[in-house]
């Protein structure tokens, strides 16, 4: 049977709501120039093997969630999980490293793919927007990522959130963090889930992330990254979270957060945010640093650190909803034309032209109608005037120019028209363009 219905985990993004995410993404691109970043676009497939070496192998992600398919020349490629690992990719294919000017920073904004659970804020096809900050390892780096990521969630208009914060410490921090992780689980690893069992063996520090109740009430009581810190890392984190008190941060250290993705080490981040509706829809930011990536794809390894984020726009979205956040993204119609009677359409095509070439929004009718339904588009298109004009009109070359929100007409001159407007519209106008 023919299935033309959008695949499961997708969802068209119409009007409104995809101009909604082209403003989160433009304003996200604004606080990123201004952190001093530049724009990345990398493609949506790439190799396997960018995503099982980058992303890593013993992530959920990599495991489970990647749409993955052979082309048509047998080769096996994979739609982009998430974009850390393209970046690096492509940071190693373009030699971007051989520059004066390190860290590079760059951002991207794109849809990734997961093969995941479709529920509420959970899509398998969804949008990132991210950043990756690499080539020198420095807590005021950290620090500046994290501050970074809460100066756009601020610019779209949230307040008062909170970041929580982690350290999972260097390689070898990790590794004796990971050894005391086994000794704990393997002896109750029979009651526990089946994703856990594999946690165990390829990263035990996966399981404190596991979802289901009986395993969440058994990680309680395992032992805490922080007895395994060696004291680089310790100093570090320090450090780090000192630089997020010079910026007025708001932070909670939550000793449970791994994250999801293998390449992490010393400091790991996430941003939730619950809708003052009660709706949860998971993170809307987690990033953190990372060690090794670059030279995975070859690239050196004397530079090869960085430190970076992504936020689900999907998520991010829901949240300015509820939140009533999104007020600059409606597109009000500054006029609405009513022409009565043939010439008057006519005239009303050349005018509509003619004003939107002064850069106004210009709502028109086609067909000759009704003045009741005009008004009532008047409504929809939440139009600020209306420009009425007939035979009459058109004899006396005048319009009847309507205030919709004040509810007063005035009878203005063909040629005074576009001054009147000018008076009328361009304060609102200005506002708005800022
Ligand atoms: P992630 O935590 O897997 O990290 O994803 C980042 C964000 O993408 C999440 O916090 C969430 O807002 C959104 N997201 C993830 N999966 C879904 C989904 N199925 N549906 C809707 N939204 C989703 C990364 O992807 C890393 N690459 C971030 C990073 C960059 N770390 C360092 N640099």
């Amino acid at each position: 049977m023919s299935n033309v219905n959008p695949v499961k985990g997708t969802h068209d993004v119409i009007g409104f709501e995809a101009d909604a995410y082209a403003y989160i993404e433009h304003v996200f691109s604004q606080v990123a120039y201004s952190f001093g970043y530049d724009r990345i676009v990398t493609p949506i497939f790439e190799h396997t093997e960018v995503f099982d070496r980058a992303t890593g192998e013993s992530s959920d992600v990599v495991r489970k969630e990647m749409y993955t398919f052979l082309d048509k020349g047998d080769r096996s490629l994979t739609l982009r999980p998430e974009g850390t690992a393209g970046v690096m990719r492509s940071i190693v294919t373009n030699k971007l490293y051989v520059t004066p000017d390190l860290p590079l920073k760059l951002f991207y904004s794109g849809t990734m793919y997961r093969y995941e659970r479709p529920q509420l804020g959970r899509f398998r096809e969804f949008r990132q927007i991210g950043v990756e900050c690499v080539g020198e390892d420095n807590p005021y780096i950290d620090a500046e990522t994290i501050a970074l990521a809460m100066r756009i969630l601020q610019s779209l208009g949230f307040q008062g959130l909170k970041v929580k914060v982690n350290t999972l410490g260097d390689k070898a921090s990790r590794e004796a963090y990971k050894k005391a992780l086994r000794e704990y689980f393997a002896p109750r690893i029979d009651d526990m889930c089946e994703d856990c069992h594999q946690r165990l063996v390829l990263n035990p520090m996966r399981i404190l992330d596991c979802k289901v109740p009986q395993d969440q009430e058994m990680a309680k009581s395992a032992p805490r990254m922080g007895e395994f810190l060696s004291e680089e890392s310790k100093q570090r984190f320090k450090k780090t979270l000192s630089l997020l008190d010079d910026l007025d941060i708001d932070y909670e250290i939550d000793d449970g957060l791994v994250r999801g993705l293998d390449y992490y080490g010393e400091v790991v981040f996430e941003i939730h945010c619950l809708s003052h509706l009660g709706k949860d829809y998971g993170a809307i930011c987690g990033g953190g640093h990372y060690e090794g990536l670059l030279s995975t794809f070859g690239g050196p390894s004397d530079i090869d650190v960085g430190v970076g984020f992504a936020m689900g726009v999907e998520r991010i979205y829901s949240l300015m909803l509820d939140f009533d956040l999104l007020y600059d993204v409606r597109r009000d119609a500054d006029l609405i034309l009513m022409p009565m009677g043939e010439d008057a359409l006519r005239e009303a095509f050349a005018l509509s032209d003619a004003l939107r070439s002064l850069g106004y929004t210009v709502e028109a009718p086609y067909r000759q109608g009704k003045l009741g339904p005009l008004f009532k588009r008047a409504e929809r298109k939440r139009a600020k005037y209306a420009i009425i004009f007939g035979e009459e009109e058109l004899k006396q070359h005048v319009y009847q120019v309507k205030d919709l929100k004040e509810e007063t007409q005035e009878t203005v001159s063909v040629t005074d028209l576009p001054s009147y407007l000018e008076g009328h519209l361009v304060d609102e106008g200005e506002d708005e363009g800022e």
